[in-house]
């Protein structure tokens, strides 16, 4: 965004260019230890062919797919709370096209405002991480895939919205931003591109684990399954890519920043997974349901064990990979995951 960051004026995403920052947060502070390895296996090796914005068709959804289901009711987990099933099915079918809705939207977020501005950062090598060239070119490759999931989630979105004519209920800003950016103003100013660099490592090693939950159902409509298939697929690839980014940024890292970097991961990895709690309430509430009993659902459905549990299951893979590059060799760090249920 450097060049052009005027065009942002009064944007809040655009509060500072980040890369600058990056450079900073990650500069030889003390003694760093030895650089990883140079070679790199790209999992990209077969994108132009394989990538689901080369590959796939346009998703669209069928005038057969009338009554179907835009959403599995089994992943929706406030649609199984007594006080939603006595609301009348069609209310039920409203939740489920809203949870839609709230999960494109979410896609799109966090692919334009969070994810890419850090795959670009590393395509132009100025996050101030040494990687080999491949890896910078399939930078390249994550952008486009990421920038077409947001647009295969506006144009499904917008899809939705004709064939049911239910409108969006969207908050303003997207909750793992406002938890990313309350995380980022507790931290000392170097430190918080590194929070945000290391918030998109921890997405994109969670999310192929939550795009893989959506069931093979006939009753769901087609294309909401296959743009999640499209989606996981491309996924898979950026989920190897960013294990190994990792590995390149904890091994240039001081100590005293892997100790920061470490303390932070549990904290980010419970911003994007709790539950937007406030947003299902208010949803609930335009149904008529009163604050009271919307308060209800949510502390009923997502209890703190409830919570806690989905995180652990969710992010193994991502804590297998802190601790694979030592992160939770730190006492602190260790006691700061182990906190954190994780
Ligand atoms: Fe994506
Ligand atoms: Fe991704």
């Amino acid at each position: 965004m450097c060049g052009i960051i005027g065009l942002f004026v009064g944007c809040e995403l655009a509060l500072a260019c980040p890369k600058q920052q990056i450079l900073n947060a990650v500069s030889t502070e003390d003694t760093r230890p030895e650089l990883a390895d140079e070679s790199y296996s790209s999992p990209f090796r077969s994108w132009y062919e394989r990538s689901s914005v080369r590959s796939t068709p346009r998703r669209l959804i069928a005038d057969e797919d009338e009554g179907k289901q835009y959403f599995s009711p089994e992943l929706v987990p406030v649609a199984g709370h007594p006080l939603v099933k006595a609301l009348p099915a069609q209310v039920q079918d409203h939740i489920l096209i809203q949870h839609l809705y709230r999960y494109l939207d979410f896609t799109m977020k966090l692919e334009h405002l969070v994810v890419n501005r850090t795959v670009l950062a590393i395509a132009y090598n100025t996050t101030g991480v040494d990687v080999p060239a491949q890896m910078r070119l399939d930078a390249h490759k994550i952008y486009c895939d990421e920038a077409y999931h947001g647009l295969f989630s506006a144009d499904l979105m917008e899809q939705a919205v004709r064939r049911t004519g239910v409108q969006p209920l969207l908050p303003n800003q997207p909750y793992f931003l406002r938890r990313l950016h309350e995380i980022q103003s507790q931290l000392e100013p170097g430190l918080r591109p590194l929070a945000e660099m290391l918030f998109v490592i921890v997405s994109e090693t969670l999310i192929s684990a939550t795009l893989s939950q959506l069931p093979d159902e006939e009753s769901l409509v087609p294309a909401v399954r296959q743009v999640v298939q499209d989606h996981a697929m491309d996924e898979g690839r950026h989920h190897t890519y960013f294990a190994l980014f990792l590995r390149h940024l904890y091994s240039q890292l001081s100590q005293t920043q892997r100790r920061a970097a470490g303390l932070l991961v549990p904290q980010l990895i419970h911003a994007f997974l709790n539950p937007d709690c406030s947003a299902v309430q208010s949803e609930l509430m335009t149904y008529g349901l009163t604050r009271d009993a919307a308060v209800q659902v949510t502390e009923e459905t997502f209890t703190p064990g409830v919570v806690t549990q989905f995180a652990v299951d969710t992010s193994r893979q991502t804590v297998r990979h802190f601790a694979a590059v030592g992160a939770r060799d730190i006492p602190e760090v260790d006691e700061e995951f182990l906190r954190h249920g994780l």
